[in-house]
């Protein structure tokens, strides 16, 4: 067993003592240590390939790339574009501009958590992190994966970063696996919703407790927003975009009875995600949680788990008080790109 081996089976564990935690990537038990879950996700399941663990150095080399124009067409374009730090990895834009001027269609959801979904995509059509990223990097980013490959290789930094991570050079697949642990390592958690949860009474507002109280009870949101991800990682139609000419069906196009059904969207760091929904039809997180609140939007193939709440509107406040609760505690920083 390999050191890195090592180290990502102990680091994979949360409750272990402090004592290994030094270990992890040479880095303290710090927040935001990729390796480790922070407060709050001990008990969900990353989903890794068991002959590609995760370790500091893939997740170092990741975060470059992740940040890196160097992987599309025009140069102009890198992951970060569109999935942007300050914006818990989204854009705060309805639709963005592909790296070929196309436009996107769907709004770009946050990177946080994304290690844990078994499907990815609003409609769940990828079945695989390196699937999605590859989809993402030739589509959005224009990238063509040899020609990159040459341009990397070419650079001094990444010629070695590429050799302590996958003892191979650039190419493809270890592009590919390289982003891939990035974001498997970006991780929300330790939100003061995890620290209220973990004992600290004092860690949420009042208004945030009762929003809690009603997310779990009275409003019904946990049904689909399920602890500790805040999503079920299913689909349903919950009417948005439906109104439209002609809607985008979403899971509809692989599973005909989902019509106008998408992924349920974890709702941690949701506070930062504006605008909302697959088709970021709302500006707002208060009028999101209105319409959620109110069943959703009427059309025929809406999910009878969505009904109106009758909620007052300081129950509204208290939810979107519960919401905001629920960005984590971790800290970002943008890496150097080799030169
Ligand atoms: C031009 C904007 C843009 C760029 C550049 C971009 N993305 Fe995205 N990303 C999106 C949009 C829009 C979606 C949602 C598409 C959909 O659901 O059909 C998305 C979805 C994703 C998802 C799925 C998340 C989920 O919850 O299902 C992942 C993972 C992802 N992108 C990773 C990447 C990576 C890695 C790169 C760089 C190789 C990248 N993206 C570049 C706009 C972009
Ligand atoms: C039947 C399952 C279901 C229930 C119940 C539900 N949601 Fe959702 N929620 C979804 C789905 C699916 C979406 C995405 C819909 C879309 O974009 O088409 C969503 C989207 C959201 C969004 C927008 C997030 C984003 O990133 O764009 C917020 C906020 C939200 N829900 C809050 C709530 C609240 C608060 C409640 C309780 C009042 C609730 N939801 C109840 C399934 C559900």
């Amino acid at each position: 067993m390999t050191t890195n081996r090592l180290e990502t089976l102990l680091c994979a564990g949360a409750m272990l003592p402090v004592l290994f935690f030094a270990g992890c990537s040479g880095e303290a038990a710090a927040a935001g240590n990729p390796l480790q879950p922070p407060l709050g996700l001990a008990d969900a399941k990353l989903i890794v390939p068991a002959d590609d663990p995760l370790t500091a150095a893939k997740y170092e080399l990741g975060k470059q790339l992740f940040f890196d124009p160097r992987l599309s067409e025009t140069g102009k374009t890198s992951c970060s574009s569109c999935h942007l730090p300050e914006h818990a990895f989204t854009d705060a834009q309805q639709f963005s501009k592909k790296d070929n001027g196309g436009m996107n269609t769907r709004n770009s959801p946050t990177m946080y958590n994304v290690g844990y979904l078994p499907e990815l995509y609003w409609d769940g059509r990828k079945k695989s992190l390196e699937d999605n990223i590859l989809a993402a990097w030739t589509g959005q980013c224009g990238g063509k994966p040899d020609d990159v490959a040459a341009k990397l290789e070419a650079v001094a930094g990444y010629k070695t970063a590429f050799e302590s991570a996958f003892g191979q050079k650039p190419n493809e697949d270890t592009i590919v696996r390289g982003l891939a642990a990035f974001l498997r390592g970006l991780r929300s958690g330790d939100s003061a919703y995890d620290r209220s949860a973990a004992g600290d009474k004092s860690a949420m507002s009042e208004a945030a407790q009762k929003g809690f109280e009603l997310f779990m009870g009275k409003a019904g949101c946990q049904v689909c927003h399920q602890v500790p991800l805040f999503t079920d990682k299913l689909y349903h139609n919950a009417g948005i975009g439906m109104a439209a000419e002609s809607p985008d069906l979403g899971r509809g196009k692989e599973d005909e009875s989902k019509k106008g059904a998408f992924k349920t969207p974890t709702l941690r760091e949701v506070a930062k995600t504006a605008p909302y929904f697959h088709d970021g039809s709302v500006k707002t997180l208060r009028e999101a949680v209105e319409t959620m609140a109110k069943g959703g939007l009427d059309n025929p193939n809406k999910d009878p788990l969505l009904m109106n709440r009758n909620l007052s509107s300081e129950e509204i406040d208290q939810l979107v008080a519960f919401l905001e609760s629920l960005s984590g505690n971790q800290t970002f920083e943008k890496p150097k790109i080799p030169q």
